[in-house]
């Protein structure tokens, strides 16, 4: 089989890579280096995969590059490529949201169409979607109501990969990762910025009280998602959640994060940020009925392996 997979040198596109290769499987990776976080930790994440000669990158804008060689022999598309940042898509950036997020997926869409080999189109959307859901767990049936303007992007792009796959029989499946962690996580997320100052002895800021709940989901259990969606029978246009299982605070984390560690935090209380939602916690019925899929790993367990991958991290610079 051969992938293409967009984002390729980031936290789950290089992951999601790494698992496709040991499969047996050829990628082609393709990823701009945008500067949103250091590109010299995206070099990192390729690390392993440059010296497979099964893996390629191509190192390229999306909505730059001609997609009609890239996708010529490609089975499966996996698009994680895009902007991310709940809380950094206000004001003037946002441009950079609607161009990565949507023009770049719907360009990819169209290519789809006529691309002769391809099998599944998996799109990495998000659980920003839903904002502050009207009920918890969220089914996918609820009516999303984005919070923040990235939200609106990521849905956005999943409504057009639904609106391909109804018009033109593009094999689409969004998949909505809720707040995802583990090796490799960006660094302007909660769990590498948390691990980060409790490994160098730095300060802790929380948006808010601390309570707002999170449906946190390990790398790996996502990665497993993805390859389940590229191979096993899915409804064309299929929408799924796929959620860590477990609603946790941000406090709470603090605290399993003290346990792990074994260091006192040093925690500072700060105003709220407009994007940000109260809570998150996602229904995984409909992914276990279509996928068999369950998520594997407990928060204390995933944050056991994040720590260690920071620490080795930290000694060599590359945090
Ligand atoms: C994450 C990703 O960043 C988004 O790209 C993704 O789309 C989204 O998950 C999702 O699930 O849809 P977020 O939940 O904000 O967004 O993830 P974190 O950055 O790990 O933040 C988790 C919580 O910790 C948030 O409530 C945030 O306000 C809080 N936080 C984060 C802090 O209190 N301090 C920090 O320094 C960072």
């Amino acid at each position: 089989m051969k992938a293409l997979v967009t984002g390729a040198a980031g936290f789950v596109g290089s992951t999601l890579s790494e698992r496709l290769i040991a499969q047996g499987w050829e990628v082609v990776g393709v990823d701009a280096f945008s500067d949103y976080y250091a590109p010299a930790l995206k070099r990192e994440n390729l690390r392993n995969l440059a010296r497979n000669p099964r893996f390629t990158l191509v190192e390229a804008d999306l909505m730059e590059v001609d997609l009609t060689p890239l996708l010529a022999s490609t089975n499966v598309i996996f698009h994680q490529a895009g902007q991310p940042g709940v809380r950094k898509s206000w004001g003037t950036d946002f441009a950079q949201y609607t161009r990565a997020n949507i023009q770049v997926t719907q360009k990819l869409l169209e290519a789809a169409k006529a691309s002769p080999n391809l099998q599944r189109f998996v799109y990495a959307s998000s659980s920003s979607v839903y904002g502050d859901a009207e009920s918890y767990p969220t089914s996918e049936s609820l009516r999303p109501a984005p919070m923040s303007p990235y939200g609106v992007t990521k849905l956005a792009a999943e409504h057009l990969c639904t609106l391909y796959a109804k018009n033109y029989d593009v094999p689409t499946t969004s998949l909505r990762y809720f707040t995802v962690y583990g090796p490799r996580q960006r660094p302007d997320m909660a769990f590498t910025r948390f691990l980060h100052a409790a490994n160098t002895g730095g300060t802790i800021s929380i948006y808010g009280d601390g309570e707002q709940i999170r449906d946190f989901t390990y790398i790996d259990d996502i990665v497993e998602a993805n390859v389940r969606a590229a191979t096993m029978p899915t409804p064309n246009g299929a929408v799924m959640n796929v959620c860590g299982g477990s609603s946790v605070s941000v406090n709470q984390v603090l605290q399993t994060i003290e346990q792990i560690t074994q260091r006192s935090l040093n925690v500072e209380y700060h105003d709220t940020v407009p994007g940000d939602v109260r809570r998150t916690g996602g229904d995984n019925s409909l992914i276990a009925n279509l996928l068999e899929w369950s998520p594997e790993t407990s928060v204390a367990a995933g944050l056991a392996h994040q720590w260690e991958w920071v620490r080795a991290s930290s000694t060599t610079g590359r945090i």
